[in-house]
């Protein structure tokens, strides 16, 4: 199959289901049987990232831009996969090197890689303890935070709209105890990680933003629930997060679980997607291949599970290469995982994907299918101020980012703005889905193209960053 096919995921559950239909209504034993063989090999893919597609999944891996010069490596990678994690490429210390001077070229060569090939990228990671430049590292307190919110903005800026999921935060959690992970960043406030998660989503509203950890597949581990309830709490608050990453790192000391199906599916059923962002299970032979099909089959079994990403290629291209946890050997030939993961993906799963749209952000791109008519005005406008406007903030000593809902009254809005008076010396410094006028003092948001209808009783949300205080709770909304 195609890789470009491999995008949409609703077709393929869709192609999928009359397999299972046919099965159910056969009777002897025998013929159920031979209906499954030709079933299956009528559909069966070839690849990983076509099998995957066929259950409406994806099938990454992790790629490192130096080895793209590499035929045997790119030829695997074209082949097989249709996500793409780069390695290294996106994280602190190689987009942010010196303070606010950034370099996207081995992220770009990646990315540009990615789209020539039908492949869709995941970025790693936005904030996290390790891989920060030298001089975040010796940073802390506000300076810290603010260069934090300044890094998340401007990259995720750079890759607006070619990111399909953000690992925002990578591994805020303590191996043991259930708590957070000390760290500069935890140092500088505990809400450091959901003001992380508003920075990615005023910077990319069309992202997935996930948390990604390890050791976190065990149900029964405290790490596990430590950042089972931290989703719990976002969701419930409505931080903005849309998928919890599992790395999946498998060895002797952190062994596949048995109930990792029952983690997956529980954090699903808090209303967030999952995804296995950094596979790979130590070992050889048929239980190394026999791990590999469990995890693949869990995937397939959680509607909301979106993918699954391997951590390199061949053996040789992890970084535990000693373990041989991948799914090629060194030479690239397919190992018995591969085998076994190929035919699990192509068996499918019980579970559809359920289809899940990123955000409620609604795109930018696209322009409204009726445009409303400009020469006449309605007769009678709808009354000033028939819409109210909420403030949803989150504040962190030296800045803050605001969330605010526009609703209409009883009636459409064709147009709206919405005016905050900022404290003494506070100011706005970017907003998102709002025009806004002036930065200080009295500022005025003003709809954008794609949200200026607002039916009667309907809302839309903007947002905007800034430093000093936040306004207070309160703002004015008006019509027209
Ligand atoms: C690893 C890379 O694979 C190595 O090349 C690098 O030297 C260290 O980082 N968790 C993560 C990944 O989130 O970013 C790490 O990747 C592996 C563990």
């Amino acid at each position: 199959m195609d890789k470009v096919l491999a995008r949409d995921s609703g077709s393929a559950a869709a192609r999928s289901r009359p397999r299972a239909a046919v099965v159910s209504i056969v009777a002897g034993a025998a013929a159920v049987a031979a209906t499954i063989a030709v079933a299956t090999s009528a559909s069966a893919g070839t690849t990983l990232g076509a099998s995957a597609a066929e259950q409406g999944r994806y099938f990454g891996t992790a790629v490192a831009a130096f080895k793209l010069s590499d035929s045997t490596y790119v030829g695997i990678l074209n082949r097989e996969f249709n996500m793409v994690t780069p390695e290294n490429e996106m994280k602190w210390d190689a987009t942010e090197p010196s303070q606010n001077q950034f370099n996207y070229t081995s992220a770009d060569r990646i990315v540009a890689h990615a789209q020539a090939n039908g492949m869709r990228v995941r970025g790693h990671a936005l904030a996290w303890y390790a891989q920060q430049p030298g001089w975040a590292q010796n940073l802390s307190g506000t300076a810290l935070r603010n260069a934090m919110v300044n890094h998340i903005t401007q990259v995720a800026t750079h890759y607006k709209g070619k990111i399909y999921a953000w690992d925002v935060v990578n591994e805020a959690y303590a191996d043991s105890g259930g708590g957070r992970r000390d760290s500069n960043l935890q140092r500088t406030g505990n809400d450091w990680i959901e003001v992380a998660f508003r920075t990615a989503r005023a910077a990319d509203p069309g992202a997935k933003l996930c948390y990604n950890d390890y050791n976190t597949d065990n149900w029964t581990w405290a790490k596990t629930q430590g950042v089972y309830n931290m989703v719990k709490d976002f969701k419930a608050r409505g931080v903005p997060i849309d998928c919890v990453g599992f790395q999946s790192h498998f060895n002797s000391g952190s062994p596949y679980p048995s109930n990792y199906r029952t983690t997956l599916q529980n954090f699903a059923d808090l209303g967030v997607d999952v995804q296995i962002t950094e596979l790979d299970i130590e070992g050889s032979g048929s239980a190394q291949a026999t791990t590999y099909g469990n995890v693949v089959k869990d995937c397939l079994a959680v509607a909301r599970c979106n993918g699954i990403t391997v951590w390199g290629i061949r053996d040789s291209d992890s970084w535990r290469a000693s373990g041989t946890p991948l799914l090629f050997d060194g030479n690239g030939n397919k190992k018995a995982a591969y085998t076994s993961v190929l035919n699990a993906l192509n068996a499918g799963g019980t579970t559809p994907p359920t289809s899940t749209p990123p955000t409620t952000t609604p795109p930018t791109s696209t322009p409204p299918t009726t445009t409303p008519p400009t020469s006449e005005p309605p007769s009678t406008p709808p009354p000033a101020g028939a819409c109210t406007a909420t403030l949803t903030t989150n504040q962190w000593q030296g800045g803050f980012v605001t969330t605010v809902r526009v609703t209409a009254g009883g009636s459409p809005l064709n147009g709206w703005s919405v005016s905050v008076t900022l404290p003494a010396g506070s100011s706005v410094t970017n907003a998102w889905s709002a025009q806004a006028s002036g930065s200080s003092g009295a500022v005025t948001f003003r709809n954008v193209d794609y949200n200026r209808q607002v039916g009667a009783g309907g809302s839309t949300e903007f947002g905007f960053q800034g430093t000093g205080t936040a306004p207070a709770g309160t703002a004015s909304c008006t019509a027209g």
